[in-house]
This record gives structure tokens, sequence and C-alpha cells, in this order.
């Protein structure tokens, strides 16, 4: 039995040495440890094995039968008391790994987490990841995944969290320290630019390098920095023409010696091509057995033998995965406690609330007025549950799913599947209007939508798309000709409510011409019931868009979806021309305005700003004030936009911060920036510069919603990191 997992139920016994060990900080330990392993203890941690190989149907026999069908095993050195791993999937919760018994809490989508702007109910997600995976014995989490979100058609853009780096990266963080208080290893995914799904094996994504730090990797820079994840997971596309977890540039000269990375980074699963991956500063193979070779196996040992990878390269690899399990507690697990899944319910309900995302509400038509006696429900399955995004994230509710949908099978990607939790929004909304009547119409049948939307008070559509990791989207629009549905039913009356349940903005050809419109995501286990609060005004809405939302796709940078117009297979480079401007630093840059600007998000009571005093010197900082002037309580989420750099447009979001205020209430909030946020990197010195001048900053609602705005002057200022 492995370490890890007779760890449970056997309380570990500690000779004296041991016990003066756990005083050692992590690396002393990491080394005194190493340093008593021999080779072949060395090597046995340096690759995972899937337990279960898609497409074969035994288990793979090296892993110990008691261990579940995880994404990854790696064995203890029960001598040294070093504990196996077992690496499960949590981007989203724990994955379900096949037993009718292993739901967990499904949290709202990762784009619903950041839509919270809320980095402390995040990490309180976290903490229940990290419970859930603790009590199932799960000690390595593979998540939260924070690529920045770059591909408006993305298949996986609903796990990630945003377009901004400094909203990832503090998602990020917040994610991972959840996790690591409960002593489960944090794993930030995928270093990077895996930001499309389509042909993602085979493709090449071109950046400029100081873009690069500026962007996607200043988001896993901030999340390292703050909470210091066990390790982060390399992506399956190339970068600059080098496989990410064999890039020399990316992982060792970028991740580890110049962003300080302390823990080690393993490859996704089926993304090494080499032994020599190891050389270039991958420390460990993932789900070995999916590749060509088990790289990490025999090659890199013969190679090691050969003398062609030096010992203390190998030593490194173990060290980093040690150094990681001590810091993070995971060879003391802490006594097995039963999970308060109510509790873990009610976090989900909450982020589920805070990421709800109101876009339009004409006349106040919501919340729903008390006198709308009868209403009509229609389409998106309300019936039945919320949707829920496929692939690896996927986590069943305790309980099972409501439904499960089969819907195409690709003969090289295989089977997609959309999956709903249960209960559904319409039973949701019967429970908090007792005394109104709802009528349901699937939406199958456009004639029937729009009898039974005839003689109701108001319509509310349920709008779906199915989206998931392998496949990207063709293009922006609903499926399953929602958008006719809507038109006509926008057509027919005048109270028309969308809400929709997707992974990414759609195109809404009917915008203009319905009453209000809801961005519900994918909203996990307790969606329907805050959709439904939200719809009603139990619950006050307060979700910002961490995502523009483009009227379409050509004012996105990327109007042909790469790789869409190639054979599977056929390397492909795309080049990432907008660098660093990455959404609505793009729309600022081009001087467009997308359908809905990124933070963007409406209440049912009004905020005002005033006393905004901006100071300057090394780096920008503010205050102001915040008062709800209207007539309820609600949550709002100012924020700070740099708009102009030493005499250039330039935009970046510098800050944030939710505020919670009932009605007539005022709270002053301060911010300080980042200074990276202010400079530009430099790829020859490997420094950030700012450049003395004069820098604009504005006060804002989302944005394309300046409030006010200062002019302030900043030092010249070169650092690193
Ligand atoms: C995904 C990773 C995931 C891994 C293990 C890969 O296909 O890209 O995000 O953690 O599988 O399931």
């Amino acid at each position: 039995m492995s370490g890890a997992l007779d760890s449970h139920a056997v309380p570990v016994l500690l000779s004296p040495s041991a016990l003066q060990h756990r005083a050692a900080d992590p690396d002393t330990r990491a080394r005194e440890t190493e340093a008593q392993m021999d080779d072949d203890e060395r090597f046995s941690l340096l690759y995972s094995l899937m337990v279960r190989v898609f497409g074969k149907a035994e288990r793979e026999p090296r892993v110990p039968a008691e261990v579940p069908a995880v994404a990854g095993y790696v064995p203890g050195v029960q001598r040294l008391g070093i504990p196996a791993l077992l690496l499960a999937d949590a981007s989203l919760g724990l994955r379900h790994t096949g037993g009718p018994d292993d739901g967990a809490t499904a949290l709202p989508c990762g784009l619903a987490m950041g839509a919270t702007f809320h980095p402390q109910l995040v990490q309180q997600a976290g903490k229940l990841v990290g419970k859930e995976g603790q009590a199932r014995g799960f000690n390595v989490l593979l998540g939260g995944g924070i690529n920045l979100v770059r591909e408006v058609r993305g298949g996986r853009n609903f796990e990630y969290i945003s377009e901004d780096p400094l909203l990832s990266g503090l998602m990020g963080a917040a994610m991972t320290a959840g996790m690591q208080q409960e002593q489960v290893i944090a794993v930030l995914k995928h270093v990077s630019l895996n930001a499309s799904e389509t042909n993602k094996f085979f493709l090449d994504a071109v950046i400029d390098p100081a873009a690069h730090r500026e962007s996607d990797l200043l988001a896993f820079q901030i999340a390292m920095e703050r909470s210091e994840p066990g390790a982060m997971m390399g992506a399956y596309n190339l970068v600059n023409g080098a496989y990410a977890c064999g890039s020399r540039v990316l992982l060792q000269e970028t991740i580890k010696d110049a962003m300080g990375f302390k823990g080690w980074l393993m490859s996704d699963w089926l993304a090494v091509y080499h032994w020599d991956f190891a050389l270039h500063g991958l420390d460990q193979h993932s789900g070995a057995q999916l590749d060509a070779q088990e790289w990490f196996n025999g090659p890199l040992r013969q190679a090691y033998e050969a003398g062609l990878v030096p010992k203390a390269r190998i030593s490194e690899m173990v060290r980093r995965m040690l150094r990681s399990y001590y810091a993070v507690g995971i060879d003391q697990p802490p006594p097995a406690e039963a999970v308060d899944w109510q509790a873990h319910h009610a976090t989900a309900l909450q982020l589920a609330r805070e990421g709800l995302v109101l876009l339009k509400n004409e006349n106040a038509v919501l919340p729903l007025a008390a006198k709308a006696q009868r209403i009509a429900v229609i389409g998106g399955w309300a019936q039945t549950g919320v949707l829920s995004g496929d692939g690896s994230s996927q986590v069943m509710p305790v309980g099972g799913y409501a439904a499960s949908l089969p819907l195409r099978s690709h003969p090289l990607l295989g089977p997609t599947t959309m999956r709903f939790f249960g209960p559904s929004p319409l039973a949701e909304l019967r429970k908090l209007l007792p005394e109104a009547e709802l009528v349901f119409d699937s939406g199958a049948q456009v004639a029937d939508a729009l009898a039974v939307a005839k003689g109701a008070d108001v319509v509310i559509v349920f709008a779906v798309r199915h989206e998931g990791e392998r496949f990207d989207s063709p293009d922006m629009a609903l499926p399953f000709g929602q958008d006719a549905l809507i038109e006509a039913l926008a057509q027919a009356h005048p109270h028309v409510v969308v809400v929709l349940e997707t992974g990414n903005p759609v195109v809404m050809p009917w915008h203009d011409k319905v009453q209000a419109i809801v961005q519900a995501w994918f909203p996990g286990q307790a969606g329907a019931q805050a959709i439904a609060e939200v719809l009603t005004g139990a619950v006050n809405p307060s979700g910002r868009l961490p995502i523009s939302f483009p009227v379409n796709v050509e004012q996105t940078p990327h109007p042909a979806l790469p790789g869409a117009d190639v054979e599977l297979g056929t390397p492909i480079k795309v080049h990432y021309h907008e660098g660093a401007e990455v959404g609505y630093r793009w729309f600022a840059q081009q001087g467009r305005q997308p359908l809905f600007g990124f933070g963007h998000g409406l209440s049912y009571t009004d905020f005002s700003y005033s006393d905004f005093h901006v100071s300057g010197g090394e780096t920008v900082s503010v205050v102001f004030t915040v008062t709800n002037t209207g007539a309820c309580e609600g949550s709002d989420v100012p924020q700070l936009y740099l708009t102009d750099a030493a005499g250039a447009p330039r935009m970046r979001l510098l800050g944030f911060e939710r505020i919670s205020l009932q009605s007539g209430a005022s709270a002053r909030v301060s911010l300080t920036a980042d200074p990276r946020l202010l400079a530009r990197f430099h790829s020859e010195s490997g420094h950030w510069h700012i450049e003395a001048g004069i820098y604009r900053v504005a006060l804002a609602r989302s944005a394309c919603a300046p409030e006010c705005s200062a002019e302030i002057a900043l030092r010249a200022r070169e650092f690193g990191h």
C-alpha cells in the first residue's frame, strides 16, 4: 500500500530524527531526503502513471488496486516517509473518477469565478476542493487553470478565469492558497498559451517574448508569488518553436530562473516527445503511458547511465518535488475529516450568485415584478438543470447528474456529452414564486414556444451552448436554432429576458429586442437557485464580465479560428500578434467598442464614486469613496485602469475591489498598482522598466465606462522579476 493511502488510516510513527526534520525548512529537508535516495527511488518519482488509460479496458497494473481512477499515480518511498502521489483533476471541483459514490461539489465554471472579482471567496472554494480531495486521499490537485482567454471560441475558456493577468493571477493565487491550506498540492496550469483546442498538439503559439511576460506569464507569476503552488503544468502546444513542456526558454530560463519558481514542473498528459525535455526544465512526465515512450522512465534512465544527463539534474528534479511535499505538508496529512457537504454547497451557491452577470436590464424588467402572474419559461433544458462544461474539469455532483446527453462522437477526439446539474431553474423559480403560474416549453418548435409566450406577463428564455475540452466552437453563434427562437419571441413579446448558459460570449443578433440579458455561464450545482434568486430579486446581481463580449468575431484579433482550415495533425503557427494587448486592451488599442466590455455588470441598485485622489512616485496609489445611492443593498466592483503611460495610450487593469454596501452607505477604498502593470518588460535586460512621465488612470465601472480620471507623474524605474 502506498504511503499516501495508508497514512490516512494508520498514524505515522516518527523516529526522533524524523521529528527533528519537521522543524527544518522544506529546502533543507528536501536536500537531506534526496541525498538518502538511490537511483531507483529517484527515477520512480519522475513520471506519473494514468490509472485508467482511455480506450483500454484494464487498469494500469503498476498502480495499486485501491487507487481510484485518478489522472496520475506516483509511488512513495516508504523507508523515507515519502508519500505516494494521487493526482486528481480539480479545476472546478474534484473530477469524477468513475465510481457511483464519488460525487463532489461542482463549482461554477472558472469564468463565473472570475466574474465574482472576489478572491477571498475563490480561496474558500479552493479550501473546499482541498478538503474533498484530502478526504479521498488525493494529495495533488490539477487546478486551477489560469490561461488567459485569447480566443473567443476557445473550448476550455469556461475552465479558465479571465483575459486579464491581474485578475487571473489573483484568482489562481486564491485557489492555490485555499487548496494548499488543506495540505494538498495545487497545480496551476497550463503554461503557456494553450488558448484554443483545435489542433493544439501541433500548434506553435508565436508571441513576442516581452509581450508574453506582460500577459499570460504575468498571470502565472502573480499567482506563483502570492501562493507558491507546489507544481505547475506545461501546455500541449509549442511556444515560439519549442514544445511548451520541452522549452528551455520557457521552463528553465523564464519560469525557474527569471520568475524564481521553487516547485516542480509537470507535463500535461500526452505532451512529452523526448527524454531531453528533462534537460530543458521539465521535472515530471505525466501519464507516461500515453506518450510514444515512457520518456522519463526507461529512456531518461538510459540517457543518465550513458552520461548524457548529469546526476545533479536528476537530483534537482527530485528535490523540487520533495520541497513541495514538505512545504505543503502532504507527508503529514491532517486526520481524516467528514466532508461538510452543506457548507460546501453554500460556497458553490455564493460563487454562483456573485458570478452571474446582469448584462442588460431595460425598464427595470428585472427583478421580476411581484405582479407578474403568468411567466413563460422557455428552452435551454430549464426544466432539467443547468449545463456544465465538458472535459477533464467535469465534476459529478453528489447524487449524480440531472441528465447526460451524448452529443457527438469524433473519430479522433472521442465523444462529447452535455451534462446537466439539478435542480432545474424552472423548479427553483417555482419555489421562489409560489403565487405565479409558470408555464414551460422546451423551445423545440418556435410555434409552440410562441403559443406558450402568448398571454404571459414576461418570457424567460434560457439558451445553452455545449463547450468543452478538445473542441472549440466553430463560431460565436448559439446552436440548436436558439437565435431564431429568441428572435421570434422578442418579435412577439415586449418583455423577454434571456438567460445564457455558455462558456464564452455569443453573438446576440436579438440583443436590442430583448429587455434583459443574464450571463449565467456554467453556474455549477447551485446555479439554478442562484439564477432564480437573481431573476426574482432575492439576490442583487453583482458579477462583472471577466472577458470582453465582442459584437462579433471580426472585432477580435483572430477572426478565423486557428487550425480550423487544416487536417488535424498538421503543424501550424498561430501568431498572437496582439501580444500583451489581450481582450479589453485590444479593444482600447483598436478603438473598437465591444457589445459588453470587460468589467461590465449591472445591479438593482446604483453606486456613485467620489473623492478620487491619486498619488504617484514609484507606483500609482488611489483612494476614493463608493456610495450605494440606490434603494437596496448591493455589491459593486469599482475598477482602476491605466489608460495612458508616459504619453502613449496603454490600457491595463491596475486594481479592483468588491465591496458590499447597504442602501445609502459609503466606504473608502484604497488601491495600489503592482508596478509591473505600469511597466514594459525588456527582453534584452530581463527587467521591467517604468518610463518617467505622466500616467493617466481612470476609476471605472468597466473597461469601457470610465467615471473619472487623473494624471500623475511616475519616476523612471527598472526592476527584476
Ligand atoms: C488536460 C489537463 C488535465 C489532464 C489530466 C489533460 O488532457 O489538459 O488539464 O489535468 O488531462 O486529466
